[in-house]
């Protein structure tokens, strides 16, 4: 990014040496595929809402946010692995496009506006280039928040919620759940702000409503199979399995994931936990506390609908929009013709690290939390001017959305020189046409060219 501005949504921000977002990220800044009726993201995101009634639902929240909202408010680490360059994108130092729907967590309940809420809205991450990457995506977040003045003094409010509670389990699901409630090490109470039994009942009240939406989901997906006349997975009298797993987030503790048993699999659906109480304190609302849930909206549609690959959600194509209809039951996706896929290798050397100063910190263990729908696996960064993130930008800047997969086929160092050799299969494949080689041949090349322009590698 050379240009001095950058004008997103109609506004326009001063650039700087943190800027790294693309045109190709900015000009799809106002799809809004949350919102789209009979768009299967926007099927996905209706049909968790109707799972929290009586909630608040913000749908509306602009993707461009500050640093401060994203992270600093939440409680990220200075040196948390979410700010770096080769994950997030930057539109200055001050300012990036959101990359989870925490960051409105905090004005959300400054507005307390309602016990209740959910958020959904796109999200950015700089990402691989797969069947399940797409560098946009769509979180969904929930959170509920009482008044501690209730959990004090209200022998009736409390036994109500545990009578609730108690009564909460569907007979039909097993839930394997061996960690307890709060752990001081791994997953500790919030000890300064929460009595134990106060976080116990946000955890299981947490809990009991997460398991109820994931029956429902899957209850769905489920029906949708069916009815297609594939095998269903979930037998009448088998139960629906999921567990849940300690985790790790900034803005709550304790935290955890829940995983559904799918297909043979355990998938991790979401992230949650007992709101951060300094946030809240942040947040102008010192007496609430509660839970907050994210999940990747991506992910779940994809399980709901049997939809293979995501960059379908961004398709305008009528082969795949007129498959949705928000007013009947979920129905599976009909693949329309596969087109015929165009691998092509591209080999270089890396530069020998140089005068260039390091952009990515020296950790990469992770995105900002694993809840996305986009989970980061540790990529390849031990090269200080060039990160794995960077090929697949120059991949989706020049080849957009005619890439199915980037996969690195070798790696290795010379004995001698020590310098670094790596090699990637680009695999070309339209999801609408079929690619002449002609055409694959010219991404192809194109690509080659702005590695050793960017970043000069030597190409092999
Ligand atoms: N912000 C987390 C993520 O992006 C998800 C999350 C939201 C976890 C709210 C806990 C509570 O993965």
């Amino acid at each position: 990014a050379s240009q001095s501005s950058l004008t997103i949504g109609g506004n326009t921000y001063p650039s700087d040496s943190w800027t790294n977002a693309p045109q190709s990220i900015i000009a799809q800044y106002d799809r809004r595929l949350h919102v789209q009726p009979n768009h299967p993201l926007s099927i996905t995101r209706r049909l968790i809402e109707s799972c929290f009634p009586g909630f608040q639902h913000h749908n509306d929240l602009p993707g461009v946010v500050s640093v401060d909202q994203n992270f600093d408010s939440l409680g990220f680490a200075a040196d948390h692995p979410g700010r770096a360059r080769s994950d997030t994108y930057y539109i200055n130092k001050d300012t990036l496009f959101r990359t989870h729907t925490t960051a409105h967590e905090v004005e959300v309940f400054r507005a307390n506006t309602s016990n209740g809420y959910t958020i959904a809205a796109d999200v950015y991450r700089r990402d691989a280039v797969d069947r399940t990457h797409y560098p946009i995506f769509h979180q969904m977040e929930g959170a509920l928040t009482w008044d501690k003045s209730q959990f004090e003094s209200n022998d009736h409010f409390l036994h109500q919620l545990q009578t609730d509670l108690k009564n909460f389990k569907s007979p039909s699901i097993e839930v394997q759940d061996p960690n307890p409630p709060f752990h001081k090490e791994s997953n500790p109470l919030q000890e300064k702000y929460h009595s134990a039994i106060e976080a116990e009942l946000i955890g299981a009240h947490l809990k009991r409503n997460l398991e109820n939406m994931a029956v429902t989901l899957f209850r769905e997906a489920d029906k949708a199979l069916k009815a297609s006349g594939q095998e269903a997975v979930l037998e009448d009298k088998d139960p629906l399995k999921m567990r849940w797993v300690e985790a790790f987030f900034p803005h709550t503790s304790p935290s955890w994931e829940l995983e559904v048993w799918w297909r043979g699999d355990w998938l991790e659906v979401l992230g949650c936990g007992v709101i951060d109480q300094p946030l809240l304190i942040r947040a102008g609302v010192p007496t609430r506390m509660g839970w907050a849930f994210g999940l990747g909206l991506e992910r779940l549609a994809m399980l709901l609908f049997g939809i293979p690959d995501i960059r379908l959600f961004w398709s305008k194509d009528a082969r795949f929009l007129n498959q949705f209809d928000e007013s009947k039951p979920i129905r599976r996706f009909q693949p329309f013709s596969k087109y015929p896929a165009a691998p092509r290798d591209v080999a270089f050397w890396l530069p020998k690290a140089g005068p260039v100063v390091a952009e990515t910190p020296a950790t990469t263990s992770s995105s900002p939390s694993p809840a996305g729908g986009n989970a980061t696996e540790p990529t390849l960064s031990e090269t200080p001017t060039f990160h794995e993130n960077d090929l697949m930008e120059v991949v989706r800047g020049t080849a957009g959305d005619s890439v199915e997969d980037v996969t690195c086929i070798d790696n290795f160092t010379h004995p001698k020189t020590g310098r670094q050799s790596l090699c990637y299969r680009v695999t070309y494949r339209s999801l609408e046409k079929t690619l002449t080689n002609e055409e694959a041949n010219t991404m192809h090349e194109q690509i080659r060219q702005e590695l050793v322009s960017r970043f000069g590698v030597e190409l092999r």
